[in-house]
């Protein structure tokens, strides 16, 4: 049982002593249970700000029609907030397309390949990139810490400043005063009237954030780093303390652990636990190095126990709960021969780094042809800083930026593609300093290992089409894949990979990850790689 499923026991168990409308849950505190409101909150968008006669406790007459529908692979299934404007939770589902058919359960990401977002007549419909599974991604990790798979962020919390106040909640590059200023409206301007507001007794974010109400149950009393009281605070310290509380919810989407912090709820979890084998680094030890002693571990195993359908069972998901020979193939290539360890180390399968697997060189040589992406003409950083407005995105800084290296390519605008960390690394419109300097120690570090000085332009051009290394638990609620959104399946992906590494070894991948080239996967090795990654499969809820 996940910690989701738990915290739903404990809710009924608690349901007789509270208030009514009160939804109770002993494992989730105040914070996590206001920022999954505010995660909910449709009203912070653009539209609503331009549609709702500046009343923001008012609903929409007609909804911002990008909320009309999820896009599928498919075609298109109903949106669970038809009729209201953008929130977080349109492009970061959870259970609420489970029963719908077409739909399913999902980790905090969507289906389409590319997110559709609000209308603003600049031309844009969606999102450059495929919107990934939220549950895991905001782990502790040693080193850096990146969100987005450019590096735009270094933090939960400035992600989410970032995202109320920008192009996917509709607000255009120049409109951030506007977008905070309207945000802090709706904060103290709130009566708790909303649908979002019965989980939190149906009280106001005035009374919820002030925390000093003797109204407010235990279970909604924040903390006092949380607190603020919105009818003396700033605009912009409304918009910080927002912040800190949907980075509160979003740090706590994690897999299901025990109390030592190991994860156990999928079929590969149970076989490492059913054989004894180490399921977590020990205190110093890193990922890659707890992966060898995992390992050898494996490979010194004499008579494995496998996992069947009497260890464990799938509510969710249609496949059996199974590791047996096939998955430990898998697992030992995975770990092996297949090198997908080198960037993926267990037990997160990440290292939280940027690597150029050729995911952009293999969407953009589909539609240009083959070498189309090696002989794109990308400036170096002299002509990059001399006319940034014509390369980086647009921003607050770069109102004017055409962003053709943030782009979905197209056919017939070979200008356009998608560099990743290029757009983000040496630029101060998405990068803070400190952000910056430790995307510049990577870069080098990178560079070092291949012999290379880490001159200026050596460093931007190591981050050509590096994109940010995803975990890989429970794909089989994260399609399609990749960034591009490219991949439908897990055997798409794994021939993908088949696929960029010979590439790599014939040269022919442009600024290609030297690890790319060590991967090896013959045409038996796809099945069992397949099989072993869906072992990680889990019941999110
Ligand atoms: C219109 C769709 C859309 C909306 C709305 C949206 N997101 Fe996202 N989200 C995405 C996409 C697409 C990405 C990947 C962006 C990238 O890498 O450039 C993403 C990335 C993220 C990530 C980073 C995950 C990682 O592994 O790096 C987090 C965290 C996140 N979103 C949280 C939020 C929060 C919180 C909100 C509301 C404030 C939100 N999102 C609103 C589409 C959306
Ligand atoms: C050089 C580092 C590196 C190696 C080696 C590597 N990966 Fe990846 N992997 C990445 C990065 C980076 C991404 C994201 C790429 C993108 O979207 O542009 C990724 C994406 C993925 C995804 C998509 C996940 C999602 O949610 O979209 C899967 C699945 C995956 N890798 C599996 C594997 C397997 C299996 C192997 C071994 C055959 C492997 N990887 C080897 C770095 C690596």
């Amino acid at each position: 049982m996940n910690r989701r499923m738990a915290s739903l026991v404990a809710a009924a168990l608690l349901l007789f002593t509270l208030a009514p409308g009160v939804h109770a849950d002993d494992t989730d505190p105040p914070e996590v249970v206001i920022g999954e409101r505010l995660f909910l909150e449709t009203r912070f968008a653009q539209f609503f700000f331009a549609n709702s006669g500046g009343n923001v406790n008012q609903s929409l007459a007609t909804g911002d029609p990008v909320m009309d529908t999820n896009v599928t692979l498919t075609g298109t299934i109903p949106g669970p907030f038809a009729g209201q404007s953008m929130n977080c939770r349109q492009c970061h589902l959870v259970d609420e397309q489970k029963d719908t058919a077409g739909g399913g359960n999902r980790t905090y990401g969507d289906f389409a390949r590319r997110s559709p977002i609000p209308a603003r007549g600049d031309g844009l419909t969606e999102t450059p990139r495929n919107s990934p599974p939220l549950v895991d991604a905001s782990l502790p990790r040693r080193g850096a810490f990146f969100l987005h798979f450019d590096g735009e962020f270094d933090s939960p919390e400035a992600l989410v400043k970032g995202t109320f106040t920008g192009r996917n909640f509709g607000w255009l590059p120049g409109e951030e005063a506007q977008a905070v200023a309207h945000l802090a409206n709706v904060i103290r301007g709130d009566d708790g009237t909303s649908p979002f507001a019965a989980d939190t007794g149906s009280k106001s974010y005035a009374v919820l954030l002030k925390a000093t109400d003797p109204s407010i149950p235990k279970e909604l009393k924040l903390p006092k780093t949380f607190r603020i009281d919105v009818a003396m605070a700033s605009d912009a310290k409304i918009l910080d303390a927002v912040a800190k509380l949907v980075g509160a919810y979003v740090r706590s989407l994690t897999f299901a652990q025990d109390h030592t912090g190991a994860f156990v709820a999928s079929p590969y979890d149970v076989f490492l636990k059913k054989n004894g084998l180490p399921n977590k680094p020990k205190k110093s030890e890193t990922p890659a190095a707890y992966s060898k002693r995992l390992k050898a571990a494996i490979d010194g195993l004499a008579n494995p126990q496998f996992v069947t359908d009497a260890d464990g069972h799938f509510e969710l998901h249609a496949q059996a709960f199974t590791f047996g020979a096939t998955q430990l193939a898998g697992l030992k290539l995975f770990l092996g021969t297949a090198n997908c360890v080198a960037c993926h180390p267990a037990p997160d399968f990440t290292d939280f780094a940027f690597h150029d697997t050729g995911a952009s060189q293999d969407e953009y040589d589909g539609i240009h042809g083959a070498g189309a992406f090696a002989a794109l003409s990308i400036p170096n950083l002299s002509a990059r800083s001399a006319a940034p407005q014509n390369f980086l995105p647009p921003s607050a800084k770069l109102p004017n930026g055409t962003g053709v290296f943030r782009a979905v390519p197209l056919s017939g605008h070979p200008e356009r593609t998608d560099l990743g960390l290029w757009n983000v690394y040496e630029n101060d419109a998405l990068a803070t300093p400190k952000s910056d300097r430790k995307i510049r120690t990577l870069l080098c570090k990178s560079l070092r290992s291949q012999g290379k000085q880490c001159t200026p332009d050596a460093l931007l051009d190591a981050a050509v089409a590096r994109f940010k290394t995803p975990g890989l638990r429970d794909l089989a609620n994260g399609a399609p894949f990749l960034h591009t959104g490219g991949k439908d399946t897990v055997a798409d992906v794994v021939a993908f990979y088949a696929g960029v590494s010979d590439q790599a070894r014939a040269g022919q991948l442009r600024n290609g990850d030297p690890e790319i080239a060590n991967v090896h996967i013959q045409a038996q090795d796809r099945s069992p790689l397949g099989a072993f990654l869906d072992a990680l499969t889990e019941d999110y809820n």
